[in-house]
């Protein structure tokens, strides 16, 4: 165009600049720059103040008189179940009625083969609308077959521009709209490529606005960049009600769904499924799952029970120590936060004289399992120094505690649960914060609880 400038936008933080640069110094995200045409830009920017306008209209101006915070009432949502009891753990009780949910997770992880098992079971009392712009109505009948789906109420669409999407919603009038994937829809009235940050902001709130104004529930699919986060602007996990993650492996056969933002429910939960050859089917022990072919006789092995929403889980942490002849070892760590890893490294250096620093470190939690508890820690230190030693630990022994910097093993919440749930499971040492036992006395058929106060207390257990 005539006289049209390019500009460059950061996609993360929307930062402006005319010249490219490979970090954004207003929010230092590296590669983040996307040419835009500047009038395009500005007139993005203003449809975006007006759709906004649009979306929140009806909110700002209903003339509602303010009342007292005691008078509020508890509401009461409307929830159909998904027919996966995981996913609907996860949403906090099944998928709320109009409520928007982005399904978030690497290429193959299981997004569509979950989204269309859930709308096999939603088509039985709800109508749906599948809008694909991935795959052809080929590759969606197989998939359906394979995963025995079918129904009248089910209407599929391969559509990938916004407008024919709307139109479609217009005519099907679906209670629930599934989008697979957001980033391949666009806007034809905008001069930017399907899957760019425009693009997919002006797709989602197009939907968004809809599924508000109709009461639709949709279901949106989002694709993840190399560094794990949603592709396309953090604004889109604003934008909607709840964001599922799928966690784990594609190589395994597990897989584990996390709620990072849940407007209708807890974040805490997880849900755990297995891919078969007939699409994900559920979990309902993950502990006895995160177990299955674990060594026996091996260091550097160390089992743990954490708290996942309402669910104590069994996990197995590894570690692996080696020396190394370079100065700066190495540190790496799957499942576990890095620098949870440094500073319990650096703890055990400290407080039990052991030198890591001549050795590489790794640490993993199997199954694709994430840790985030603190409670994890006195399980991750003895898998540590076992490695490190070479000696073993029983394989009966389940360590539980937070470790804090001066070598002392602390209080963590819960300890009942996660003592039965380690006596189901079949292990019959299992050591404890002493602050625990002290504040409740603990008796389970079986079991031998070792309350510490330090970590120095725990190595008597080392064969
Ligand atoms: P898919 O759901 O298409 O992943 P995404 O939409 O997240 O990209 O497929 C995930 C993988 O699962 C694919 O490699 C094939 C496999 N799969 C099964 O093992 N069993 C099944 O029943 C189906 C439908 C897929
Ligand atoms: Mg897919």
């Amino acid at each position: 165009m005539k006289g049209s400038k390019s500009i460059y936008v950061c996609t993360e933080c929307e930062y402006k600049t005319t010249k490219w640069m490979g970090k954004c110094p207003s929010c230092g995200a590296w590669n983040s720059m996307e040419e835009q045409e500047e009038y395009l830009a500005e007139t993005a920017a203003q449809g975006k103040a007006s759709a906004r306008h649009a979306l929140f209209s009806s909110a700002v101006d209903t003339g509602a008189d303010a009342i007292p915070f005691d008078a509020l009432e508890i509401p009461t949502y409307m929830r159909s179940e998904t027919g996966l009891g995981e996913l609907d753990r996860v949403l906090g009780g099944g998928l709320v009625l109009g409520s928007v949910v982005l399904l978030s997770g690497e290429p193959g992880i299981g997004k569509s083969t979950m989204l269309m098992q859930v709308s096999a079971t939603l088509g039985k009392t709800r109508r749906v609308l599948y809008i694909s712009g991935e795959e052809s109505q080929g590759q969606l009948k197989l998939r359906a077959r394979r995963l025995e789906v079918q129904g009248s109420n089910l209407y599929l669409c391969i559509e990938t521009n916004i407008r024919n999407i709307l139109r479609q919603t217009d005519k099907v009038k679906p209670d629930v709209l599934i989008v697979d994937s957001i980033q391949t829809i666009y806007n034809d009235e905008i001069n930017s490529a399907p899957g760019s940050v425009t693009q997919v902001k002006e797709a989602a709130m197009a939907l968004i606005h809809k599924a508000k104004n109709e009461g639709i529930s949709v279901l949106l699919v989002g694709h993840v960049n190399k560094e794990g986060g949603i592709a396309g602007p953090k604004v889109l996990e604003h934008m909607v009600d709840a964001v599922i993650y799928f966690e784990g492996e594609r190589q395994q056969s597990y897989r584990i769904i996390r709620a990072i933002k849940n407007r209708y429910g807890s974040t805490n939960e997880i849900g755990v499924f297995e891919m078969t050859d007939t699409g994900l089917s559920e979990v309902e022990n993950p502990s006895e799952m995160l177990l299955s072919g674990r060594p026996q006789g091996v260091s550097g092995n160390c089992a743990v029970c954490v708290i996942e929403g309402s669910r104590p889980i069994v996990a197995e942490i590894q570690a692996l120590v080696t020396q190394t002849p370079f100065p700066s070892p190495r540190r790496s760590s799957t499942g576990i936060d890095y620098n949870r890893l440094q500073m319990l490294l650096a703890v055990l250096e400290k407080r039990l004289a052991l030198r890591f620093s001549t050795n590489d470190a790794y640490l993993n939690v199997i199954g694709g399992l994430r840790l985030e508890e603190p409670a994890a820690d006195l399980a991750a230190a003895l898998a540590l120094i076992s490695s490190l030693k070479d000696r073993v630990l029983p394989d009966d022994l389940v360590a539980i505690g937070e470790l804090g910097l001066a070598g002392e093993v602390r209080a963590v919440s819960c300890i009942e649960q996660r003592v039965r749930e380690c006596a189901r499971l079949g292990f019959t040492r299992i050591v404890i914060p002493k602050k625990n036992a002290e504040a409740k006395s603990l008796h389970v058929e079986g079991v031998e609880l070792f309350p510490v106060v330090s970590i120095y207390e725990t190595l008597s257990f080392f064969a």
